[in-house]
């Protein structure tokens, strides 16, 4: 039997050195990592710690908002994925409820002019900034400072990505050039503690969609991957200033399912708000994604026909959204056909 074990914590600084033992070292782990649950933690990447800190320091001052004055930027106001999205709007897991977060999503500036956003390309357009957030002006600049940081690293990842292949480091360049990627400052409300933990998450078992997801997380605990040999949940423990790494379904896609993209799942019962940063990259809305280099066994059939980022990622987003909405027009017809039920426990 195989003892399940939480995803390592690894030091990427042999990436920027010249040091090729230690690089080739990084890479094996890195390759491990993939193989079992694509799940991996970072430490020694370029990233600093004071704008880390900053940049949770701006997630903070954003939930403190008034709901007012978060819902002028609502996320449904526009169609590409910019703003704010309230408790409850989301539902990834089938027999739960409707997640226990709140977000704001950033991305690229995209201005009005570009084609990006004259042709309704996947998630771009402008950010939208909220008016009263403390120190707007700081806000604005330390996210998307923040936002090129992340972006650039998740270059370097996916140059490490290449290696575990046996492909050159740029291999992925066509991928990461006009990459469209997504930020989502979260917020996960203590949950009460009389919740039912089966069916309360901050998010429910997922796995995410794009390429990569790198996701910055405050001390607060919460986070858990799946086991798959064991079936058993491991906490992702959080680390300063480390990045938790994953490998999305469009990666295990191109990987031929032989890289793993992993179910994982938010509940936050420490009793205190938790908040957390995920990076999602998606790529270069038309990189065609093919089977990659060194992914199938002799004889082996690509599993997936080629299609595009933009295509399996627009369909992703589809679903998990209708479901929510699904859910909340069946409990609004049961509370309105059962008028009783809802004053219950108000
Ligand atoms: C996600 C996710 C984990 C976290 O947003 O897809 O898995 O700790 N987030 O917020
Ligand atoms: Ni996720």
């Amino acid at each position: 039997m195989s003892q399940p074990s939480a995803p390592p914590i690894l030091d990427f600084s042999p990436f920027y050195r010249e040091d090729s033992q230690a690089k080739a070292d990084l890479v094996e782990q890195v390759r491990k990592s993939c193989l079992y649950n694509g799940f991996f933690q970072i430490t020694g990447h370029r990233v600093p710690l004071e704008l880390q800190q900053r940049v949770m320091n701006c997630t903070k001052r954003f939930f403190n908002l008034p709901l007012e004055e978060k819902m002028k930027v609502d996320k449904n106001l526009n169609s590409f994925n910019r703003g704010y999205e309230l408790l409850r709007s989301q539902m990834l897991e089938i027999g739960t409820g409707p997640e226990l977060k709140e977000g704001f999503y950033i991305g690229e500036e995209i201005p009005e002019d570009h084609p990006y956003f004259v042709q309704k390309r996947l998630n771009s357009g402008p950010n939208q900034w909220p008016p009263t957030v403390e120190e707007k002006e700081e806000f604005e600049r330390t996210s998307m400072e923040y936002y090129h940081a992340v972006f650039a690293l998740a270059k370097d990842v996916l140059a490490v990505l290449a290696l575990t292949l046996g492909v050159d480091a740029t291999y992925f360049n066509p991928l990461t050039d006009g990459a469209v990627a997504t930020m989502r400052y979260l917020h996960y409300p203590a949950q009460p503690k009389d919740g039912d933990e089966k069916l309360n998450r901050g998010i429910g078992a997922h796995m995410d969609f794009g390429a990569v997801t790198l996701l910055l997380q405050d001390e607060v605990d919460g986070l858990q991957v799946l086991d798959m040999p064991t079936g058993q949940w491991l906490d992702v423990q959080p680390v300063p200033g480390a990045y938790v790494i994953n490998l999305g379904n469009l990666f295990m896609r191109m990987a031929n399912d032989k890289y793993k993209s992993n179910i994982h799942r938010v509940i936050n019962k420490s009793g205190r708000e938790r908040y957390s940063i995920p990076f999602f990259f998606s790529g270069n809305p038309d990189y065609l994604c093919k089977c990659l280099p060194n992914c199938r066994e002799e004889g082996e059939e690509a599993k997936y026909p080629p299609i595009t980022v933009e295509e399996v990622v627009t369909a992703s987003y589809k679903e998990s959204y209708g479901r929510a909405e699904k859910y909340k027009e069946e409990m609004k017809s049961k509370l309105e056909a059962t008028p009783t039920v809802a004053s219950v426990g108000a």
